[in-house]
C-alpha cells in the first residue's frame, strides 16, 4: 500500500534538489579531505559559487577532514543557501595561525543560511597553554561566529576545543541553534559555549554544553532569547553578562531558560554585573524547571563583579535587575550556600520571584544570602527564602 507514495515522494525529492536546489561540492572546487592540504580558497570559491546562485543553493562538504584557515563568508547571498557538512573542519596545528584574526569561521551579512551537521575542531590547546603560561599569545579566535546575520539554523553541529568561543551570534534577528554539541576541557580558558549578544529572537534548544567557561554567556542588546532542554557542565554555567562594564550599555530582555541540566558547573543559572555606573538593565527573566548536580552556585546574582579589584572600587553597579522569575529549581549544590543575592546597594533588584525551589547540600537544607533585594516567595523554598516580602 505503501509503496506508490514512497516513489513519488522519493521523485518528488529527486526533481526538489535536481531542479530547485544548486549543489555545490567543496571536492569539485579543489578541496582535499586529508586534512593537511590548505582547502580556504576552495571553501570560499564554493561559496562564491552559491552565493551568487539566483535558486536556492547547497554548499556540500563530504566525509573527511578539511584544513582551513581564517575565513570570512559574507553575504548578502542571492537565495536561500544550506552548508551540509558531512566532514570535520580542522584548524592549523599552530596556533599563532588563527590566533590573531579573533575568528575562524565568520559568516558576515548572510540572510537564510542553514549550517547543518559537522564537526570543527580548532585545536585550542596550544593556546589555552600559552595563556596559562602568561607569555606574549595572540588574541586568539572564536570557533564559529555569525555577524548581523538574519534567519540562520545551526543544526547538529560539534565543536571542539575552541581557541576561545565556539559559537558567537553577534547583532543577529532570528537565529535557531538546535542539537549543538559543544566541547572543551574543564580548564581551557575562555572557552565559552555560546556567546549572544545584541541579538533578538534566538533559540537555542537540544544542546551540550561542556566548556571551560560559561555554557551560555549572554552579552547587551540581547532580547526574546529562549533556551531550552539544556545539558551544561562543565564550565561556569549560564550567564547573563557581565553587565554594566561600559556606562552606556543596552539592557538584556525577556530571557527565558527552561528544562536544563547542570552537572559539576561552577555556577547555574547566574547574573552578573561590573561593580561600575551604567545605564544597563535586565528584565523579564524566567529560569524554570531545572536540575542541579553538585553545582557551586546554583542561583546567583552578583552585581559586584570587579577583578582585581581595577576600574571599580568601591562602586556600586547601575544594572537595573527586575522580574526574574526562578521557579521549580531542584537538585544538590556543591556548596553551603544555594542561593546567593548580592545586588547593588545603588540599585536593587526588584521584583525577584522564588518558587518551589528544593537545593541540598551533602543531604542538609542548603542556606542562601540576600543583599538589596525585593520580590516574593511561594511554594517549597529550601533553602528557606531571605527575601524581605
Ligand atoms: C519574548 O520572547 C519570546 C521568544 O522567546 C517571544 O515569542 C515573545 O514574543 C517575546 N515577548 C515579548 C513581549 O517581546
Amino acid at each position: 500500500m505503501a509503496k506508490p507514495i514512497n516513489v513519488s515522494l522519493s521523485l518528488f525529492f529527486f526533481f526538489l534538489v535536481r531542479f530547485s536546489n544548486a549543489a555545490y561540492n567543496v571536492i569539485t572546487y579543489g578541496a582535499k579531505p586529508d586534512g593537511r592540504t590548505d582547502s580556504t580558497l576552495s571553501f570560499l570559491k564554493a561559496w562564491r559559487a552559491a552565493c551568487n546562485s539566483a535558486i536556492a543553493s547547497t554548499i556540500y562538504v563530504p566525509k573527511g577532514r578539511y584544513l582551513i584557515k581564517a575565513v570570512e563568508f559574507t553575504g548578502p547571498c542571492k537565495n536561500r543557501l544550506t552548508v551540509l557538512i558531512a566532514g570535520t573542519i580542522v584548524a592549523p596545528t599552530n596556533y599563532r595561525a588563527l590566533g590573531n584574526s579573533g575568528y575562524w569561521i565568520l559568516f558576515i551579512k548572510v540572510d537564510r543560511v542553514s549550517v547543518l551537521g559537522g564537526t570543527l575542531d580548532a585545536k585550542g590547546s596550544g593556546f589555552w597553554t600559552c595563556r596559562r603560561s602568561g607569555k606574549n599569545c595572540p588574541v586568539g579566535a572564536r570557533s564559529i561566529t555569525f555577524n548581523w546575520a538574519n534567519d540562520v539554523l545551526i543544526s547538529g553541529l560539534t565543536s571542539i576545543n575552541s581557541q576561545l568561543s565556539h559559537l558567537v551570534i553577534n547583532s543577529c534577528n532570528n537565529v535557531m541553534v538546535r542539537n549543538v554539541r559543544l566541547i572543551a576541557p574543564d580548564q581551557s580558558p575562555n572557552t565559552d559555549g555560546i556567546h549572544v549578544q545584541s541579538s533578538v529572537g534566538v533559540t537555542i534548544t537540544g544542546s551540550t554544553l561542556q566548556t571551560g567557561d560559561d555554557c551560555i554567556s549572554i552579552g547587551p542588546g540581547t532580547r526574546n532569547l529562549h533556551m531550552s532542554n539544556i545539558k551544561c557542565g562543565p564550565g561556569h554555567g549560564v550567564s547573563i553578562g557581565s553587565l554594566g562594564k561600559e556606562y552606556n550599555e543596552d539592557g538584556v530582555q525577556n530571557i527565558t531558560l527552561t528544562n536544563a541540566v547542570f552537572s559539576g558547573s561552577d555556577n547555574g543559572v547566574r547574573i552578573k554585573s561590573w561593580a561600575r555606573p551604567s545605564n544597563s538593565y535586565v528584565r523579564n527573566v524566567l529560569f524554570q524547571n531545572i536540575v542541579m548536580r553538585n553545582v557551586e552556585n546554583p542561583i546567583i546574582i552578583d552585581q559586584n563583579y570587579c577583578p582585581n579589584s581595577q576600574g571599580c572600587p568601591r562602586q556600586s553597579s547601575g544594572v537595573k535587575i527586575s522580574q526574574v522569575t526562578y521557579k521549580n529549581i531542584q537538585g544538590t549544590s556543591a556548596t553551603p550556600e544555594a542561593v546567593t543575592f548580592d545586588c547593588s546597594p545603588s540599585n536593587p533588584c526588584r521584583g525577584i520571584r522564588l518558587q518551589d525551589i528544593k537545593l541540598s547540600y551533602r543531604n542538609n537544607a542548603a542556606t542562601s544570602s540576600c543583599k538589596n533585594i525585593g520580590g516574593t516567595s511561594s511554594g517549597v523554598l529550601m533553602p528557606l527564602s531571605c527575601l524581605q516580602i
